[in-house]
């Protein structure tokens, strides 16, 4: 069985999760279940960036120690995973010992190469990204005021730092992205870091000495590790590093980091270089997506339009808003978040397109087959044909799909094939046939059961609690929902719980 490891990012604690975390995660949720049922060992990981002065500052707003801080906080994104359908295998947490351990090692180990000396740091520094700027990178405001190109407010920094010949590896770098092209995606992004690399690395600091809240630099406990290096390295430590007889060591490298755009240049090109310098493998694909705005607008706290995943889980129901999140916007692409649209695709391509052509197959042959799955046909039709071909090659569509992350062009390619069974059970009539002919309405059920067996197995990653009940009523057994399993026709004459809606439409209360 061939190992897959995927990652999110870990979320920094200075505030309660968003719909844009759960929107990380949820994507590399798809992922990892869809390769979990294609028969791959999967590790997935999840967890929480702790340390820093973003969060230490957030805490003494909040008037709680930092530890208590980050505890309550972590515990927030721990309950979100769950409350999204997230299945990690593990949750990581920064300020474990193990993690500071960790990364104590990677410290020496780049000390020993010789990576890491003693400078200092004189230059603009912006806490809300956690992240250093070059004079010429500033935005200067109508106000005057100067701030990140992100629009962060940035901090002049005088500090003796330990600094990362990260401009030794430009060359190295530049060789990663040529050799393995698949390394980031998508291809804009990918273009955007060779450029970002091609013009030129400076040495990175990575240290602070101005505040406490992090990993001790080892022997010189004056300074605490730069926020970056210490998250970064949460990839491995979970893993067991620096225990290579760890037994989950064997799933390094990452196969996948999924990322958001912002964050793409600290996992393509920072990540790399520290590992390199370690000499430790690199992963294999970074993948970053876009943002979310909400109603047009950027999400933020001062306009107060920040979405609560619990929120939307509670009013519209779980798989619906993991449906709508990957099937609204490319993945990759920046999107907008409405109300409105959720309900539209709610109703039209869940409750008409799926639940109804579930609802209208399932309950014909409870009303004239006594809820027996019927034999296939011993006649086709080309257009029975046509129906169960396009289903059964999902899976191996969706493979490929899924390898380029492409989690919207994935639902389409289901959702061709759930119209086009609309469309044949249009043609068909069974309601007539039961009439003027049963044997021919039977086979008819029984493609469109075959061909709906398909579409909910390969969308169980998407929406797991909803298919789950789909694959339930079409009688497939647990232990034959994976891939596979699809090869075995399901024997004739199983008996198929009374059917159920799956997917009701959605009725804005009135207040
Ligand atoms: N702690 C760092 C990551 C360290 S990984 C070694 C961090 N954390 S974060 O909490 O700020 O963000 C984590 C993720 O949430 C990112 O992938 C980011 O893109 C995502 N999102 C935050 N706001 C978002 C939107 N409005 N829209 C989509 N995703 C966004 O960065």
């Amino acid at each position: 069985m061939s190992k897959f490891y995927i990652s999110t990012p870990i979320y920094y604690v200075n505030g309660s999760p968003h719909i844009g975390h759960a929107y990380t995660s949820v994507a590399a949720d798809v992922i990892a279940r869809f390769k979990r049922l294609d028969g791959h060992d999967v590790f997935f990981l999840t967890g929480t960036d702790e340390h820093g002065q973003k969060v230490q500052k957030a805490a003494h707003d909040a008037g709680l120690t930092t530890q208590e801080f980050t505890d309550r906080v972590s515990g927030e994104f721990r309950d979100m995973a769950a409350r999204m359908g997230v299945s990690n295998d593990d949750f990581i947490r920064t300020t474990s010992e193990q993690h500071k351990r960790c990364c104590e090692v990677l410290w020496r180990k780049l000390c020993a190469a010789d990576q890491i000396y003693l400078g200092s740091y004189d230059g603009w520094y912006a806490v809300r990204d956690e992240d250093f700027y070059n004079e010429d990178e500033l935005v200067t405001r109508p106000d005057g005021t100067r701030v990140a190109p992100t629009g962060a407010p940035v901090e002049w920094v005088t500090e003796p730092n330990y600094l990362f010949r990260l401009s030794a590896w430009q060359d190295r770098l530049l060789q990663l992205y040529e050799e393995n092209p698949e390394f980031i995606g998508p291809p804009a992004r990918r273009n955007e870091i060779i450029n970002f690399v091609r013009g030129g690395l400076n040495d990175l600091s990575i240290s602070r000495t101005s505040f406490n809240w992090g990993v001790p630099v080892p022997d010189d406990p004056g300074h605490v590790m730069y926020v970056w290096l210490d998250a970064l390295a949460n990839y491995i430590s979970a893993v067991g590093y620096p225990d290579e007889t760890n037994p989950r060591w064997h799933y390094w490298p990452a196969d996948l980091h999924i990322v958001g755009k912002e964050i793409a240049r600290f996992h393509a090109v920072y990540w790399p270089a520290f590992l390199m310098a370690a000499g430790l493998p690199v992963p294999r694909r970074v993948f970053s997506h876009g943002w979310w705005t909400v109603e047009g607008e950027k999400m933020s706290k001062s306009v107060g339009n920040v979405i609560d995943p619990r929120e939307l889980v509670e009013t519209y129901g779980l798989d619906p808003v993991r449906f709508f999140l990957l099937r609204e916007v490319p993945f990759g692409n920046d999107g907008d978040f409405s109300r409105r649209s959720l309900v539209t695709r709610m109703n039209v391509e869940l409750a008409n397109d799926l639940g109804n052509l579930a609802q209208r197959s399932l309950s014909l042959i409870a009303r004239h087959l006594q809820g027996r799955l019927p034999a296939p046909g011993e006649e086709t039709t080309p257009e029975d044909v046509a129906m169960l071909a396009a289903a059964d090659a999902l899976p191996e569509r969706l493979r490929a799909q899924i390898d380029r992350q492409a989690l919207h062009e994935a639902l389409e390619e289901v959702w061709k094939v759930i119209r086009a069974g609309n469309a044949y059970i249009d043609k068909q009539a069974p309601w007539t046939l039961a009439k003027t002919d049963q044997a021919r309405m039977a086979s008819v059920l029984r493609v469109l059961a075959d061909a709906l067996r398909v579409v909910a197995t390969v969308l169980q990653p998407f929406m797991p609690d909803s298919m789950a009940k789909m694959l339930d009523q079409l009688g497939v057994p647990e232990t034959e929902r994976h891939f596979a399993a699809l090869r075995m026709k399901l024997p004739a004459g199983t008996v198929l719980p009374a059917p159920a809606g799956v997917f009701p439409r959605f009725v804005e209360k009135t207040a």
